[in-house]
């Protein structure tokens, strides 16, 4: 009888598959359900080297289908739910609103109301059970690109956790800020999280809530900043950099984010907030040039030869300025800690995309929407 039956939403997506892996890796004692939807952001390839174990299950369906999730929750008996299925990309959410409203906020309902139905029905209630909820930094909005007195940025600066770190400016995203979401994105997942909260305040729901910056590392869909434009720099296709690249964003690698999670499931405080976030602030413009010196590095180009790849384009609208996480809360009552340098997950990651072409190029032209039929049909 495995000790916990977990249900994480969104695992064939970018985070989620670094966290299912993680999770089935390293608790052989439960048994991990992965429930998603399979949209364009979801790939089961990113899951091939975990799909045949034994305390692993993939089940495709909509969180927004309430029935099917109900069902799904009573008939594996889950303890635990880790919520990260959403629409993810600022972008898209600018041109399709709606389908960001739709599964984040209307399909976090659907799962919230789904596990409230089942929990409250057993003799032990919510006992042993819990909600936790995977979100953004974005919610908070944007802060300021400060200038401290004569001290030009990035300057110095050191958290209540004790880390010393480069800032953008002076003000951070705290637990206790308030919410000013900006792009229909972020809009939708700061009412997910009222949502959230609102379910442990009415109905003593065990939830936990988890605000994380900009993750980056293996795995990730193209269309965000890093992977499309390593593919770019490879192909020599022009980097459009929107605005003047002066936007600053707080960056962690992905397994750090995953580790957070696991610990936080375990060891966080029911009701409470925790942000995630490694202090690594870095204006786009400046990780563009890292990334191009880095892959012409190790394909063995000339020093700087593709800096010409970059083209300033039309800057998106509402486009939030600074992003700057503070996670001396986490650090400081759960002792988690980011295990790599900016620069080290970085060279990391250009070393994957290049090595795993196939993985880029299955997404780019679409093929990897087929690995679910050719694995799971005939199961
Ligand atoms: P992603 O877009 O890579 O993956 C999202 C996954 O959710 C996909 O597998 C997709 O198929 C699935 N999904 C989408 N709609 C669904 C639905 N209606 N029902 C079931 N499954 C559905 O996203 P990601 O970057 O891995 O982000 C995961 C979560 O973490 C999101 O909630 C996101 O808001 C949050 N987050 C992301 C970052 C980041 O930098 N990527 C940072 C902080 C928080
Ligand atoms: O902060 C956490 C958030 O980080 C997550 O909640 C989101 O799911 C995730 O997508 C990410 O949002 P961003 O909008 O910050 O990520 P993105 O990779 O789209 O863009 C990073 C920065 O790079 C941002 O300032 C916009 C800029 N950009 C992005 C793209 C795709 C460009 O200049 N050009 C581009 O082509």
């Amino acid at each position: 009888m495995p000790a916990k039956t977990i249900l994480i939403t969104g695992g064939a997506g970018f985070i989620g598959s670094h966290l299912v892996r993680l999770m089935v890796n390293n608790h052989p004692d439960y048994r991990i359900i992965n429930l998603d939807k399979l949209t364009y952001a979801g790939n089961l390839a990113n899951l091939k080297d975990i799909e045949n174990k034994p305390n692993y299950r993939f089940v495709r369906m909509d969180i927004c289908d309430f029935e099917g999730v109900l069902e799904l929750l009573r008939s594996e008996k889950v303890d635990g739910i880790i919520h990260l299925a959403a629409e993810s990309h600022v972008d898209r959410s600018i041109k399709d609103p709606f389908t960001f409203a739709r599964t984040n906020v209307l399909g976090t309902l659907s799962l919230l109301q789904a596990a409230r139905l089942y929990w409250e029905s057993l003799p032990e209630k919510y006992e042993g059970k819990r909600f936790y909820h995977i979100s953004t930094d974005e919610v908070y909005g944007s802060l300021r690109l400060t200038h401290p007195e004569g001290i030009e940025p990035p300057f110095s600066t050191t958290a209540s956790s004790g880390t010393h770190h480069l800032a953008y400016g002076e003000e951070f995203f705290r637990e206790e800020n308030k919410y000013t979401p900006h792009s229909p994105y972020s809009a939708s997942k700061a009412s997910s999280d009222h949502f959230v909260r609102a379910f442990h305040d009415t109905y003593g729901m065990p939830t936990i809530v988890t605000n994380c910056s900009n993750n980056y590392g293996p795995y990730q869909f193209p269309e965000k900043l890093i992977p499309l434009f390593i593919n770019n720099i490879r192909h020599r296709k022009p980097l459009p950099v929107y605005g003047r690249g002066e936007n600053v964003r707080d960056w962690l690698y992905v397994e750090d984010h995953a580790r957070a999670i696991d610990l936080i499931f375990h060891k966080g405080e029911i009701a409470e907030t925790y942000n995630i976030g490694g202090f690594n602030e870095w204006k786009n413009i400046d990780i563009v040039r890292l990334l191009i010196r880095t892959v012409d590095r190790l394909l063995g180009r000339g020093e700087d030869e593709d800096m010409n790849l970059i083209s300033y384009v039309t800057d998106r609208p509402g486009h939030d300025e600074r992003y700057a996480i503070d996670s001396s809360k986490l650090q400081k009552e759960l002792g988690w800690e980011p295990s790599l340098q900016f620069e080290e997950g970085l060279e990391k990651t250009v070393r994957w995309y290049l090595e795993n072409q196939d993985w880029l190029d299955n997404v780019t032209s679409g093929d990897y929407m087929n690995y679910y039929e050719q694995m799971y049909s005939q199961r």
